[in-house]
């Protein structure tokens, strides 16, 4: 979701009035894939190198998140969504930490969709806690390194128990993925879009999926044997 500071700029408004009409977008982003039936829809909302923005901007982007999941919690029961984080959420402010912690367990028995907030995330630093993990549990003897194999070693990411992503898009022009989703982004179809994220509604949602669902995943393999079925099931709406 980039674009929020650029968007405010470009209206003489504060970077924060940006952010402000974000939230109001991610609402109308989490019902309107909730209606098109996707399962797993991530957010990323607040990555490790954005601590290093000036410090009034995170802390009204800490405020901001405070009251999105204390307005959200109702809509996300509504629609039967559970919510999950990717990220270390230990360095977030108590406030939104305890909000995170009572969303996430009133919601863990939701099996409608799967709604994950990316906070203080980033790919490398997951990367590096999923390899101490792995080797604290080989230490333990409860891995195997000599079994060490992708499958294994993913169960330790963040998203351990998540699909990796189909589609992934990104908002206001910029042409890099900055430390999102780097290795469970592997085969995913990126989608690049120019529109700022306070701009970006349900329409350009389903556009990117249109654009998505017009595309052939291979996988690595032939078109030929895409065609014989594979790639058949890949489809995200119709
Ligand atoms: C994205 O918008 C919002 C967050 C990172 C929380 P930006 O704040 O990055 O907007 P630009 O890139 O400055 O326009
Ligand atoms: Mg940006």
């Amino acid at each position: 979701m980039d674009g929020n500071g650029r968007w405010a700029r470009l209206r003489g408004l504060p970077r924060i009035a940006g952010h402000r009409e974000g939230v109001n977008r991610v609402r109308d982003i989490v019902r309107a894939a909730g209606e098109l039936g996707i399962k797993c829809l991530t957010l990323y909302a607040f990555s490790c190198e954005n601590w290093k923005r000036p410090k009034e901007e995170v802390d009204e982007l800490m405020k901001l998140l405070e009251r999105f999941l204390r307005t959200q919690a109702k809509e996300i029961r509504k629609q039967g969504l559970r919510l999950r984080t990717i990220g270390d959420i230990a360095a977030l402010p108590e406030k939104v930490r305890s909000l995170l912690e009572k969303t996430i367990a009133e919601s863990a028995g939701n099996e409608k969709g799967t709604l994950v907030l990316a906070l203080n995330y980033g790919s490398r630093q997951e990367v590096i806690a999923a390899v101490r993990a792995y080797a604290l549990a080989v230490r333990e003897g409860r891995e195997d390194l000599d079994a060490l194999d992708w499958d294994r070693f993913s169960r330790h990411l963040y998203t351990g128990d998540l699909p990796d992503p189909d589609l992934i898009i990104r908002t206001s022009g910029e042409l890099r993925v900055s430390n999102f989703l780097l290795l469970q982004g592997a085969y995913a179809e990126y989608c690049f879009v120019q529109k700022s994220w306070p701009d970006f509604g349900p329409a350009d949602l389903r556009e990117a999926i249109e654009a998505y669902n017009a595309r052939e995943r291979r996988f690595g393999m032939t078109g030929e044997q895409i065609c014989n079925g594979t790639g058949q099931n890949t489809r995200l709406i119709s």
